[in-house]
């Protein structure tokens, strides 16, 4: 298990090479320490959520060092520019649609057509994305169910065996988690509070902030009606494709039937099944068939995540409920 690190010139550029290498680094920001990985590697990104332990792909929030940088990622309209600019660098996650050839992988957002950016204050978080040159992925380095840790040896103690490095930055200012806001929709949502005051944002909005019920909160994005949805039926656990379908293979589990055929990992990898997971259902749905036929995927580790996320998109739709 890695010894928090402290904190050098040498330390910081271990740390983002790790990055940009595909490994996890824990770091300080002002308000949590996060779990870190290379935003543009599906691969890296698995390994998040395959170290926080958690049963769903929840969508997580991407760090750079500037508006400039996180225009090229999301779509700012005016008032999303607004906020970057009165509250950047700062405890201010900003959710927007996701910019068209970003490169960011599907899975730091979890399939979602929307991304949640921020630009952190912290000196060390700001040294190391500058020094890794890569949007830095990093949910709260905490495992799944427990507190956001707000020292390094918070991280030691939940993820220590499951990271590569450990930056000790000290302990944590704010404390607390980044306020978050959606510019997604017409009215401006406060997702999550935090760190930033609300009365501060609304004062920049000059409009008050709509507020969405703590379940609307996307813990489980595949229930959320915004939430990309294949338009295709899914048959799970399919031993084989059928004439017609398309069909999704994992291992050595191919498709026979014509038509398009992916496979989520052909080695059996679920890490690496993971990271194709939101893009190859994307790809396959584009694809206009009815059905798509995904092989069985193992239950166990990232295993579980993949298979929530599936079922969820084989469940049967409001709207297609009602059109029946
Ligand atoms: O202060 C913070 O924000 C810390 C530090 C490390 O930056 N990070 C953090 O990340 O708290 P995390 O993953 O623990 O919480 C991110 C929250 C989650 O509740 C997630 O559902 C929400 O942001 N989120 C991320 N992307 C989203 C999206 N596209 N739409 C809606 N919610 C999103
Ligand atoms: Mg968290």
């Amino acid at each position: 298990m890695p010894d928090p690190l402290t904190i050098t010139p040498e330390t910081i550029e271990r740390a983002a090479r790790c990055l940009r290498e595909g490994g996890l680094v824990a770091f300080p920001t002002e308000t949590v320490y996060g779990l870190g990985a290379n935003a543009l590697d599906g691969r890296a990104v698995a390994r998040i959520f395959e170290a926080k332990g958690r049963p769903r792909f929840n969508p997580l929030i991407v760090h750079v060092t500037s508006l400039a940088e996180a225009e090229t990622l999301a779509f700012f309209d005016e008032r999303a520019r607004k906020l970057a600019k009165a509250f950047w660098p700062g405890p201010l996650t900003l959710v927007l649609p996701r910019e068209a050839g970003s490169g960011l992988s599907d899975l730091v957002s979890a399939g979602l057509p929307t991304v949640a950016i921020r630009v952190p204050s912290h000196p060390i978080a700001r040294d190391l994305i500058t020094a890794a040159g890569i949007p830095v992925a990093a949910p709260s380095a905490n495992l799944s169910g427990r507190v956001s840790p707000t020292q390094a040896a918070h991280v030691a103690a939940d993820l220590g065996g499951k990271v590569d490095i450990i930056l000790d930055g000290g302990p944590c200012t704010a404390g607390l988690e980044s306020t978050i806001v959606a510019l997604t929709a017409d009215a401006p949502l406060l997702l999550r509070t935090g760190a930033l005051d609300r009365a501060a944002l609304e004062n920049a909005l000059n409009q008050p902030l709509a507020e969405k019920p703590q379940s609307a909160i996307p813990q489980a994005p595949g229930m959320l009606a915004s939430h990309y949805a294949p338009r295709a039926r899914l048959r799970l656990n399919a031993e084989t494709g059928a004439p017609g379908e398309v069909f999704l293979g994992f291992g050595a589990r191919e498709g026979t039937g014509r038509g398009t055929t992916l496979n989520l990992s052909e080695r059996g990898d679920l890490l690496e099944a993971a990271a194709n997971l939101f893009s190859f259902l994307r790809e396959l749905d584009t694809a206009g068939v009815e059905t798509i036929s995904v092989a069985p995927i193992p239950a166990h580790g990232l295993g579980e995540a993949i298979n929530d996320r599936l079922r969820r998109a084989a469940a049967p739709r409001p709207e297609q409920t009602r059109s029946e």
